[in-house]
């Protein structure tokens, strides 16, 4: 069975409702507009109750089928938020606000998912209930996390919980997917190393923090190349190393490191961390110096459950003929917090020849609308057969 004809058919209005989100982008909470406009919309398809306000600026449809003898509610969950990039699209519809822009196509996605609430609601071909999740702050603000905290699963009786994202790169509205890890944690560290500052032509009356800072540095990658398993995945990556002394002439008193580890699987943060905070400290007292460490938890490794998995794959494969396996990702997504406390699955769709995803000269492809909004109604009549 290919896409939804409904979809052909609501694929201007859906497209129109993409390009105003992607000329009005909205940065991490910041989603006043676009979660009033997903509220009103919601409203207006007839949804049986719409709650704002969850997780700070999220959004809450509820969807009731023909009828609820399953007793299942499944919920499927969009981002909202833009990221703050300059866009260079040149696109008629381009970013209207100086520094904000829609690069990860999450304009799209609460596009599509609006287009599978109108559809849904307008059919209710389904024994159960649906749950549209629409949340903020994906881009490094946990929205999702704080959607989870302020009981959204628990509220609504969530029982098995959908994502989707668009994939640069792959064909228009085909799909990937892939069981277990799939997106890595994004830990951060900072680093404070402090020395003793001194005359550099009489190194012997100081402790230089930069030399002590070089080797911890590079001691560092040992993390990767000595202690993880070697078909596991981690990366360790310093992304800033700034001393305190500005002259040619002076050794610096501290030096200030920042980077992000990231890993799949709980077990290989867990070594991430241990062996981080191990080899700096330890490198770092070699020298004579000392080691302050923030480590800054990011989002966990978002882990795909198998049988939810299975069945989105099925899904996929319904809508567009196959569906592929997707590559392990080392970014993060903080779908992985819904993912912890509910099963269920999340799936890439193709997005096909444009700049990567958080470039300033990406752009979402409106052709995979189709496709997208199908999977969501197939997921949800397929789970929930009438
Ligand atoms: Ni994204």
């Amino acid at each position: 069975m290919p896409v939804k004809n409904r979809f052909s058919e609501l694929l201007p209005e859906i497209t129109a409702w993409r390009r105003d989100l992607h000329e009005n982008p909205e940065i991490l909470f910041e989603t006043h507009r676009t979660s009033a406009i997903v509220a009103e919309k919601l409203g207006e398809f007839g949804c049986d109750e719409v709650v704002t306000g969850i997780g700070r600026t999220g959004v809450v449809g509820v969807i009731k089928g023909k009828t609820d003898t399953s007793g299942k509610v499944i919920g499927l969950r969009a981002d909202m938020d833009a990221l703050p990039i300059h866009e260079a699209t040149g696109l008629e519809y381009a970013s209207k606000t100086d520094g904000a822009m829609h690069a990860c196509g999450h304009d799209g996605h609460t596009a599509m998912l609006l287009g599978a609430a109108k559809y849904l609601s307008e059919t209710r071909n389904f024994d159960g209930t649906v749950v549209v999740i629409f949340q903020p702050a994906e881009e490094g603000g946990g929205g999702g996390r704080e959607m989870c905290a302020d009981g959204m699963m628990e509220r609504w009786g969530i029982q098995e919980v959908y994502g989707m994202h668009n994939w640069p790169g792959k064909p228009v509205g085909s799909f990937a997917i892939r069981s277990g890890p799939f997106f890595a944690a994004t830990d951060q560290f900072e680093v404070v190393i402090e020395g003793k500052g001194g005359h550099a032509a009489k190194p012997q009356e100081a402790i230089d923090p930069v030399v002590a800072g070089a080797h911890m540095v590079t001691a560092l990658q040992s993390i990767v190349s000595r202690n993880a398993d070697p078909v596991r995945q981690i990366v360790v990556s310093v992304t800033s190393f700034e001393t305190s002394s500005k002259a040619f002439n002076v050794i610096p008193q501290r030096v200030h490191v920042k980077g992000t580890v990231r890993t799949l699987g709980n077990d290989m943060r867990d070594l991430g961390e241990e062996r981080f905070k191990a080899v700096v400290s330890q490198t770092v007292a070699a020298f004579g110096a000392q080691a302050q460490i923030n480590w800054i938890k990011g989002y966990p490794s978002m882990v795909n459950h198998d049988a939810q998995t299975e069945f989105a794959a099925e899904v996929a494969t319904a809508v567009a003929g196959s569906c592929d396996d997707a590559p392990l990702v080392m970014g993060g997504e903080d779908f992985a917090y819904m993912l912890e406390e509910r099963p269920g699955a999340y799936i890439l769709v193709g997005n096909g020849d444009t700049a990567s995803v958080h470039h300033p000269e990406y752009n979402f492809d409106d052709d995979a609308i189709p496709a997208g909004c199908s999977w969501w109604a197939e997921v949800v009549e397929r789970r929930m057969p009438a």
